[in-house]
């Protein structure tokens, strides 16, 4: 083989190898999913996403007693700290208690970096915690870009409860309305086909901004209903 072919097979599968891919949002394509928090939420969403074939690795702080949960899963699913689970994501889903995820953020940073983080955490009503007083003041979506930097970040799976996704999942009614929103119109585009993925119907708001009207206290804050009600109270065009 040439020399200069073999250098450019070489440099593709050194990208594909090392996950410099892009992340396209390909109904058929299987993604490497971190799950950062995996109790109600977290696991929920990580099972179903395993169930839809994707490779998931769980993780809380003690990931030795997810060791049932990814059993029963099967090859898909395997759980690790949350470095080994950012490390080995392509998307990262965060479903934590909202005040970790400032340290998360230092913690993880590296790991990270440039990947699509689905941000599915909300903070505490207490407005007499820091961290709620400013979220609440300046948005939650742009609170978590602040304390994840450097991510493409995507507010998705944040206003809906992990009853109402498996609900959906298990076809109860219809499809349930997801809303999201992000800044980067790719990484929107991979949480739109993730939900998908788990059988609910993605509802984009627009950039960060948006995610105002699902966030606690905003109309679409766990209205818990399908795509066409979801778009008529955020008074969204019918096919937005
Ligand atoms: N439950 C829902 O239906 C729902 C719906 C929408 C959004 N949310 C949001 O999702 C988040 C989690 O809610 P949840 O109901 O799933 O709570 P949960 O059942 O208490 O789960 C929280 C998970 O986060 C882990 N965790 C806590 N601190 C951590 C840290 N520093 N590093 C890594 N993992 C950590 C916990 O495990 P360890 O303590 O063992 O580390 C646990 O697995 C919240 O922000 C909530 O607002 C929940």
């Amino acid at each position: 083989m040439p020399l200069f072919l073999r250098s450019f097979v070489f440099a593709l599968v050194a990208f594909w190898t090392l996950g410099l891919c892009p992340i396209t949002a390909n109904a058929t394509e299987k993604l490497r999913i971190a799950i950062i928090g995996a109790g109600s939420h977290g696991g929920t969403l990580g099972q179903l996403l395993v169930k839809a074939g994707h490779g998931v690795m769980f993780s809380t702080r003690n990931p030795a007693e997810l060791d049932a949960l990814v059993k029963e899963l099967g090859p898909l699913a395997s759980a690790g700290t949350p470095q080994q689970a950012a490390a080995f994501g392509s998307v990262i889903l965060f479903a934590v208690p909202y005040n970790a995820l400032p340290q998360l953020g230092r913690d993880l940073a590296p790991q990270l970096r440039g990947k699509i983080v689905l941000d599915a955490t909300n903070p505490a009503p207490d407005e007499g915690n820091p961290l709620s007083r400013e979220a609440y003041a300046n948005g939650v979506g742009e609170t978590s870009a602040k304390y994840l930097p450097g991510t493409r970040l995507v507010r998705a799976f944040s206003a809906v409860d992990a009853t109402a996704v498996n609900a959906s999942a298990r076809g109860n009614g219809d499809p349930l309305g997801v809303p999201i929103a992000s800044n980067d119109p790719e990484a929107l585009q991979v949480a739109a086909q993730l939900v998908r993925d788990v059988a609910s119907e993605p509802v984009i708001t627009g950039d960060l901004s948006t995610a105002r009207s699902f966030q606690r206290g905003g109309v679409g804050f766990r209205a818990n209903t399908d795509a066409p009600a979801l778009r008529r109270l955020l008074n969204l065009p019918p096919d937005a």
